[in-house]
């Protein structure tokens, strides 16, 4: 989500966050929101963290206007994970311009039904009805104490695929349960074979059916 006064103001990456916080990736996939409350000072003994319960109906008008409910709605911390982007937030910058390279044209009165639109595609072997899917992303729980239970639960709704985050609140196998659609696990391998392995084995146990392997956070 792009805000340029927002922008102006983030000095921490989501990944220095997770650090600050004392949390190696190789302590993933399970992180206390608790630790998120003292990232930020580390005399400061960790608070609860509150996370929103609310459930209602969104309107979803554009992104913007979703970005003003949601700074609303989530407290601040989590907000600021969620809505920043690494380093000085080029990449978050240029997906928003991006999105405006395409525009959607509506084709009215040329006899065309919505029977006619095939967006399916083929992914990796994995027959997808839209070439959409949900990135890696991790802490959802910052968001809503449901954390990633509820979006891959959206996702499945939205029949995309689910990346599952190693770096998630919610265990892979309650992430798995929550969507009866497609999923991928994203692994940050860790230097202790065994961890990498126990990862390896829950997820295809879990019914993922392929590893996302990152590659710039290697061992940690
Ligand atoms: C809140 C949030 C959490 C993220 N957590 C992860 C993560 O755990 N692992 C990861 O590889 N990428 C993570 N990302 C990066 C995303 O997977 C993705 O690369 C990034 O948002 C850019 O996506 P885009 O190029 O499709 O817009 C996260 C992004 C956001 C916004």
């Amino acid at each position: 989500m792009n805000d340029t006064n927002e922008l102006t103001k983030k000095t921490i990456s989501r990944r220095k966050l997770l650090g600050a916080a004392g949390i190696g990736l190789g302590a993933l996939p399970l992180m206390s929101t608790q630790v998120f409350a003292a990232a930020n000072d580390a005399s400061r003994p960790p608070t609860p963290y509150l996370a929103s319960t609310a459930e209602k109906k969104l309107d979803i008008i554009s992104l913007d206007r979703l970005q003003v409910e949601a700074r609303g709605a989530i407290p601040k911390a989590g907000y600021e994970f969620v809505s920043g982007g690494a380093g000085d937030e080029w990449t978050l910058r240029e997906n928003r311009r991006a999105f405006n390279d395409y525009r959607i044209a509506a084709k009215r009165l040329v006899g065309l039904s919505s029977d006619d639109i095939d967006i399916k595609t083929r992914l990796l072997g994995l027959d997808m009805p839209s070439p959409i899917m949900v990135a890696p992303m991790g802490a959802h729980a910052m968001v809503h104490d449901q954390g990633e239970k509820d979006t891959a639960r959206g996702a499945s709704l939205a029949k995309a695929l689910y990346c599952s985050s190693g770096a998630s609140n919610a265990t892979l196998e309650e992430i798995a349960q929550a969507t009866s659609g497609p999923k991928w696990f994203q692994l940050y391998w860790n230097n202790d074979i065994q961890v990498t392995r126990s990862l390896l084995t829950r997820a295809k146990a879990a019914g993922y059916s392929a590893i996302i392997l990152t590659a710039d956070a290697l061992g940690p």
